[in-house]
């Protein structure tokens, strides 16, 4: 971990479309790419099948503290097992906003988030990226879209994996979810003071890149670019 790597730190609801973002830059410049929802997701769903509950923090804490967690081709493991598709269910999609409000929990994922700074760079998705984890990012982007907009996008998604959903019920676990995010009294879902805010209503991804590429340039972030 190093304070000299260079940051590109990318926050903003679920649904923005942030993670697409961070792929898409991280695969271009060819920099690490950090997904903190999937830290907060493995803590919910070992939680889950460990039976820890929330009115748990400590134990939560130490649980998370302990995960052995890697990311290997699109896949993660943890402690040895593959957690890929358990992480994205339900149960553990709502049960991480509740766990990503404990203290204990936060800090315990900290540490692990920092060490992932390394060369020749980091994009680096979450809630609060660039106002806790890496307030000396070099970029910072709060990337937004209103509610029915990523809730529609959300819906298309899962349509497309041939799943059968309900637009009003996946609207409305959207903004339960942002509601505990922008709520919560650590660190919560917020622009940065010094963020490009950019609202994705009516972008496509494709334009989303192309206009944080072009900052990455102009700032000239990245060799070669
Ligand atoms: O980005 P995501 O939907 O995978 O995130 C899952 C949950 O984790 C989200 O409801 C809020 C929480 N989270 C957080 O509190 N801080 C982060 N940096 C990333 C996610």
């Amino acid at each position: 971990m190093s304070d000299n790597v260079p940051v590109i730190a990318i926050d903003g609801p679920s649904g923005s479309g942030k993670g697409t973002l961070a792929s898409a830059l991280a695969e271009r410049l060819g920099w690490h790419l950090l997904d903190s929802g999937a830290l907060y997701r493995i803590v919910a769903a070992v939680a889950i099948a460990r039976g820890i509950t929330l009115d748990h923090e400590s134990e939560l804490a130490a649980m998370a503290e302990g995960l052995d967690i890697s990311f290997k081709e699109q896949k993660v493991i943890v402690d040895g097992e593959d957690l890929t598709d358990l992480i994205r269910t339900e149960g553990a999609t709502s049960l991480s906003s509740e766990v990503a409000a404990l203290a204990g929990v936060r800090a315990a994922i900290l540490t692990m988030q920092r060490e992932m700074r390394r060369v020749p760079g980091l994009v680096a998705d979450g809630r609060d990226m660039g106002t806790v984890v890496f307030p000396s990012a070099e970029l910072k982007i709060f990337l937004d879209a209103d509610a029915e907009t990523r809730a529609q996008r959300r819906y298309n998604q899962l349509k497309n994996k041939g799943l059968s959903v309900n637009l009003p019920a996946l609207l409305d676990a959207i903004k339960k979810r942002d509601e505990r995010d922008i709520r919560r009294a650590v660190s919560p879902l917020k622009a940065a003071g010094d963020a490009i805010i950019i609202d994705s209503t009516a972008m496509t991804i494709v334009e989303v890149v192309a206009e944080v590429y072009a900052e990455v340039v102009a700032r000239r972030l990245a060799e070669g670019t």
